[in-house]
Protein backbone atom coordinates (compact mmCIF):
# COMPACT_ATOMS: atom_id res chain seq x y z
CA UNK A 1 0.00 0.00 0.00
CA UNK A 2 1.51 3.34 -0.77
CA UNK A 3 1.76 5.93 1.37
CA UNK A 4 0.85 9.62 0.99
CA UNK A 5 2.54 12.42 2.10
CA UNK A 6 2.08 16.01 1.51
CA UNK A 7 5.29 18.82 1.42
CA UNK A 8 4.85 22.10 2.96
CA UNK A 9 6.67 23.80 -0.08
CA UNK A 10 5.55 25.47 -2.95
CA UNK A 11 8.48 24.70 -4.44
CA UNK A 12 9.26 22.50 -7.28
CA UNK A 13 12.89 21.77 -7.17
CA UNK A 14 12.15 20.46 -3.59
CA UNK A 15 9.35 18.12 -3.82
CA UNK A 16 11.56 16.75 -7.37
CA UNK A 17 14.46 16.22 -5.07
CA UNK A 18 12.36 14.23 -2.70
CA UNK A 19 10.47 12.52 -5.34
CA UNK A 20 14.34 11.54 -7.00
CA UNK A 21 14.86 10.13 -3.04
CA UNK A 22 11.52 8.20 -3.11
CA UNK A 23 11.81 6.47 -5.98
CA UNK A 24 11.68 2.66 -5.40
CA UNK A 25 9.82 3.09 -2.32
CA UNK A 26 6.01 2.93 -1.19
CA UNK A 27 6.04 6.97 -0.50
CA UNK A 28 3.91 9.25 -2.68
CA UNK A 29 4.92 12.28 -2.75
CA UNK A 30 2.65 16.38 -3.43
CA UNK A 31 3.04 19.63 -2.33
CA UNK A 32 0.93 20.82 -0.05
CA UNK A 33 -1.95 21.96 -2.44
CA UNK A 34 -2.80 26.04 -1.94
CA UNK A 35 0.10 26.61 0.51
CA UNK A 36 0.72 29.78 -1.29
CA UNK A 37 -2.87 31.07 -0.36
CA UNK A 38 -2.08 29.34 3.23
CA UNK A 39 -1.23 31.16 6.43
CA UNK A 40 2.84 31.72 6.15
CA UNK A 41 4.88 29.95 8.84
CA UNK A 42 7.91 32.31 10.20
CA UNK A 43 10.90 30.12 10.61
CA UNK A 44 12.54 32.17 12.77
CA UNK A 45 13.49 29.49 15.84
CA UNK A 46 17.15 29.22 16.78
CA UNK A 47 16.99 25.56 15.54
CA UNK A 48 16.45 24.01 12.48
CA UNK A 49 14.24 21.09 14.78
CA UNK A 50 11.86 23.97 16.34
CA UNK A 51 11.59 25.48 12.74
CA UNK A 52 10.73 22.19 10.86
CA UNK A 53 8.49 20.73 13.39
CA UNK A 54 6.88 24.08 13.60
CA UNK A 55 6.38 24.32 10.06
CA UNK A 56 4.77 20.86 10.12
CA UNK A 57 2.08 21.38 12.84
CA UNK A 58 1.32 24.67 11.54
CA UNK A 59 0.55 23.29 7.98
CA UNK A 60 -1.01 19.91 9.34
CA UNK A 61 -3.86 22.26 10.23
CA UNK A 62 -4.57 22.94 6.74
CA UNK A 63 -5.45 19.74 5.92
CA UNK A 64 -6.19 15.79 6.91
CA UNK A 65 -3.45 14.61 5.11
CA UNK A 66 0.26 13.99 6.14
CA UNK A 67 2.39 17.06 6.19
CA UNK A 68 6.20 17.00 5.58
CA UNK A 69 8.37 19.81 6.01
CA UNK A 70 12.17 20.40 6.55
CA UNK A 71 14.76 22.61 7.59
CA UNK A 72 18.17 22.57 6.39
CA UNK A 73 21.59 24.44 6.05
CA UNK A 74 25.22 24.80 6.45
CA UNK A 75 27.67 25.00 9.84
CA UNK A 76 30.49 26.05 10.21
CA UNK A 77 32.33 26.07 14.17
CA UNK A 78 35.01 28.41 13.36
CA UNK A 79 33.00 31.07 12.47
CA UNK A 80 30.48 30.51 15.44
CA UNK A 81 28.06 28.23 13.86
CA UNK A 82 27.04 30.51 10.95
CA UNK A 83 25.26 30.66 8.51
CA UNK A 84 23.31 27.91 10.21
CA UNK A 85 19.53 28.67 10.39
CA UNK A 86 20.25 31.66 8.78
CA UNK A 87 21.69 29.67 5.45
CA UNK A 88 18.87 30.63 2.99
CA UNK A 89 19.31 34.04 3.96
CA UNK A 90 22.97 34.28 4.49
CA UNK A 91 23.63 37.35 2.24
CA UNK A 92 20.67 39.06 2.68
CA UNK A 93 16.66 38.79 0.70
CA UNK A 94 17.76 39.27 -2.78
CA UNK A 95 21.23 37.20 -3.01
CA UNK A 96 22.04 34.54 -5.22
CA UNK A 97 23.23 31.25 -4.25
CA UNK A 98 27.04 32.31 -5.28
CA UNK A 99 26.65 35.47 -3.41
CA UNK A 100 26.23 33.48 -0.01
CA UNK A 101 28.94 31.03 -1.04
CA UNK A 102 30.91 34.20 -1.60
CA UNK A 103 30.51 35.45 1.89
CA UNK A 104 31.34 32.24 3.49
CA UNK A 105 34.57 31.93 1.24
CA UNK A 106 35.52 35.47 2.95
CA UNK A 107 34.25 34.92 6.49
CA UNK A 108 36.81 31.75 6.36
CA UNK A 109 39.91 33.77 4.55
CA UNK A 110 43.09 32.54 5.96
CA UNK A 111 41.36 29.71 7.70
CA UNK A 112 43.06 26.26 7.38
CA UNK A 113 42.61 23.10 8.55
CA UNK A 114 40.74 22.20 11.53
CA UNK A 115 38.97 25.29 11.10
CA UNK A 116 37.49 24.50 7.40
CA UNK A 117 35.62 21.90 8.70
CA UNK A 118 31.69 22.20 8.75
CA UNK A 119 28.34 20.12 8.70
CA UNK A 120 25.31 20.20 6.70
CA UNK A 121 22.08 19.61 8.92
CA UNK A 122 19.01 18.23 7.99
CA UNK A 123 15.84 17.94 10.16
CA UNK A 124 12.22 16.32 8.67
CA UNK A 125 9.00 16.96 10.53
CA UNK A 126 6.00 14.90 10.16
CA UNK A 127 2.65 16.20 11.41
CA UNK A 128 -0.95 15.21 10.97
CA UNK A 129 -3.35 17.88 11.99
CA UNK A 130 -2.10 19.43 15.09
CA UNK A 131 0.05 16.21 16.05
CA UNK A 132 3.62 16.02 15.34
CA UNK A 133 4.33 12.17 14.66
CA UNK A 134 7.72 12.02 13.29
CA UNK A 135 11.00 14.36 13.62
CA UNK A 136 14.46 12.85 12.12
CA UNK A 137 17.40 14.64 11.53
CA UNK A 138 21.20 13.82 10.24
CA UNK A 139 24.42 15.65 8.96
CA UNK A 140 26.88 15.69 6.75
CA UNK A 141 30.49 16.47 7.85
CA UNK A 142 32.44 17.85 5.43
CA UNK A 143 35.45 21.10 4.58
CA UNK A 144 34.91 24.13 2.72
CA UNK A 145 36.85 24.36 -0.08
CA UNK A 146 39.19 27.26 -1.42
CA UNK A 147 37.16 28.42 -4.23
CA UNK A 148 33.92 27.21 -5.48
CA UNK A 149 34.47 23.85 -7.96
CA UNK A 150 31.71 21.91 -10.20
CA UNK A 151 28.29 22.78 -11.46
CA UNK A 152 26.13 19.95 -10.01
CA UNK A 153 23.64 20.70 -6.81
CA UNK A 154 22.57 24.10 -5.44
CA UNK A 155 23.21 26.42 -2.73
CA UNK A 156 26.66 25.94 -0.74
CA UNK A 157 27.36 22.73 -2.92
CA UNK A 158 30.12 24.20 -5.13
CA UNK A 159 32.20 25.07 -2.04
CA UNK A 160 31.46 22.27 0.50
CA UNK A 161 33.86 18.79 -0.23
CA UNK A 162 33.57 15.62 1.59
CA UNK A 163 35.44 14.85 4.33
CA UNK A 164 38.72 13.76 2.31
CA UNK A 165 39.04 17.55 1.37
CA UNK A 166 38.96 16.26 -2.98
CA UNK A 167 35.60 16.71 -4.25
CA UNK A 168 32.78 19.37 -3.44
CA UNK A 169 29.27 17.92 -3.41
CA UNK A 170 28.80 19.98 -6.99
CA UNK A 171 31.28 17.51 -8.42
CA UNK A 172 29.77 14.56 -7.53
CA UNK A 173 26.49 13.02 -8.99
CA UNK A 174 23.39 13.53 -7.88
CA UNK A 175 23.58 9.76 -6.57
CA UNK A 176 26.83 10.05 -4.55
CA UNK A 177 26.16 13.08 -3.19
CA UNK A 178 22.40 11.51 -1.64
CA UNK A 179 24.00 8.55 -0.06
CA UNK A 180 26.53 10.70 1.74
CA UNK A 181 24.34 13.91 2.37
CA UNK A 182 22.15 15.29 5.50
CA UNK A 183 19.00 14.76 3.57
CA UNK A 184 19.62 11.60 2.31
CA UNK A 185 20.41 10.25 5.55
CA UNK A 186 17.66 12.24 7.30
CA UNK A 187 15.34 10.65 4.69
CA UNK A 188 16.10 7.04 5.04
CA UNK A 189 15.39 7.42 8.82
CA UNK A 190 11.72 8.80 7.39
CA UNK A 191 11.50 5.88 5.28
CA UNK A 192 11.79 3.38 7.49
CA UNK A 193 9.47 5.15 10.05
CA UNK A 194 6.84 5.86 7.32
CA UNK A 195 6.52 2.82 5.81
CA UNK A 196 6.47 -0.46 7.34
CA UNK A 197 8.28 -3.43 6.44
CA UNK A 198 5.88 -6.55 5.62
P1 LIG B 1 15.65 25.72 3.72
O1 LIG B 1 14.94 25.62 2.41
O2 LIG B 1 15.06 26.71 4.68
O3 LIG B 1 15.87 24.39 4.36
O4 LIG B 1 17.06 26.40 3.39
C1 LIG B 1 18.19 25.67 3.32
C2 LIG B 1 19.34 26.49 2.77
O5 LIG B 1 20.52 25.83 3.19
C3 LIG B 1 19.33 26.48 1.25
O6 LIG B 1 18.89 27.69 0.73
C4 LIG B 1 20.79 26.25 0.92
O7 LIG B 1 21.40 27.50 0.82
C5 LIG B 1 21.35 25.53 2.12
N1 LIG B 1 21.36 24.07 1.90
C6 LIG B 1 20.59 23.12 2.51
N2 LIG B 1 20.86 21.90 2.04
C7 LIG B 1 21.80 22.06 1.08
C8 LIG B 1 22.46 21.15 0.21
O8 LIG B 1 22.22 19.92 0.16
N3 LIG B 1 23.37 21.69 -0.62
C9 LIG B 1 23.66 23.02 -0.64
N4 LIG B 1 23.06 23.91 0.13
C10 LIG B 1 22.13 23.44 1.00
Amino acid sequence: MPVRIVLASSNPGKLREYRELAAGTALEIDLLPNFEELPAFEESAPTFAENSAGKALHFSRFTAEMVLADDSGLVVPAVGGAPGVHSARYAGPNARDTDRASKLLRELEGKTGEERKARFVCVMAVARQGRALAVVSDCAEGVIAGEPRGANGFGYDPIFCFPDGRRTYAEASTEEKNLASHRGKAFRKLIEFLVPKN
